[in-house]
């Protein structure tokens, strides 16, 4: 088995990003803005928040966090999206899921302006993405597009199962599968909690997207041999023998997998990095879009 290194893929990309971030810093260009709203103390989002302004700074944007205690009302918080919108420093930004409960992700994302929505979590941009007209792509589905477009790994008229029909990962990426274009032409089966014999779904795919939320779920015997496992999930175990009390694992067994499959994702190291680096593409594209 292939594994594909989403960390050696995301540094490519981040290079070639960074390239071009000195060639518009050349021309007195518009520095790319990234800005992330984060809301209350989950070390998870906490984490990706990190890592998004780290990714940042190693490509030469510009970017701002803006945290808020979890009592924060949603009025206050659309009112801070609403001084994003209206901020021309700042190209994009994105509000970091999940939020707390007395908050509406919905009324949220519809506060977002689409033109800096680089989530492309907005109904206009997923609208978009839907009908194939150039927007923001949401960064996962993003980065597995780009992952599986830089291996090679052709999608064409291949049996693709989504394991997951989340608004941020399963249902677009099946969209983006299904679709016309290079990376695209796939026949996608989106499976759910409802779905009926999963296992006869994920036995016949060549392609598994899982996206899931549940540690090491799919294991050797539910694959076919030779099948490429794309693995989306992020779970923390809990791992007495690391330092921090946890080891971060995904929705499939790598360690099982790994004889039977022909291509995987590695967990850490794998869409986690691409998510970021898509997420760094729409930025950058935000950014040429406003200096147009
Ligand atoms: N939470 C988990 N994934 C994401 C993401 O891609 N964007 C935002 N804003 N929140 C998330």
């Amino acid at each position: 088995m292939l594994s594909i290194d989403g960390r050696a893929l995301s540094k490519e990309i981040k290079t070639e990003i960074r390239e071009e971030v000195d060639r518009i810093r050349a021309n007195n260009g518009n520095i790319p803005h990234l800005a992330a709203v984060i809301v209350g103390d989950n070390p998870a989002s906490e984490s990706y928040v990190k890592n998004k302004v780290k990714s940042s700074d190693e490509v030469g944007f510009e970017s701002t966090v803006i945290k808020k205690d979890e009592n924060i009302s949603e009025e206050e918080l659309i009112e801070i999206i609403h001084g994003l919108n209206n901020n021309s420093d700042v190209d994009g930004f994105i509000v970091q899921l999940p939020l707390p409960r007395h908050i509406d992700p919905d009324k949220i994302t519809l506060a977002i302006d689409p033109a800096k929505d680089v989530d492309g979590f907005h109904p206009y941009n997923f609208g978009r993405m839907a009908l194939g007209i150039d927007t923001y792509l949401p960064a996962t589905p993003y980065g597995i597009v780009m992952m599986l477009d830089r291996y090679n790994i052709s999608t064409e008229g291949k049996q693709v199962v989504v394991v997951g029909r989340s608004n941020i990962v399963g249902m677009p990426i099946s969209i983006m599968l299904a679709k016309k274009g290079k990376v695209g032409n796939a026949t996608v089966t989106i499976t759910h909690s409802r779905t009926k014999n999963l296992e006869a779904q994920l036995k016949k795919a060549d392609i598994i997207i899982a996206a899931i939320g549940r540690a090491n779920y799919i294991k050797a015997e539910h694959i076919k041999e030779g099948a490429v496992v794309i693995d989306v999930g992020i779970n923390r175990v809990q791992d007495e023998s690391r330092k921090r009390g946890y080891r971060l694992v995904g929705d499939v067994d790598y360690e099982d997998i790994k004889p039977k499959a022909s291509y995987a994702t590695p967990v850490p190291g794998g869409v986690g990095p691409m998510t970021v680096t898509a997420l760094l593409m729409n930025t950058l594209k935000a950014s040429k879009n406003k200096s147009k």
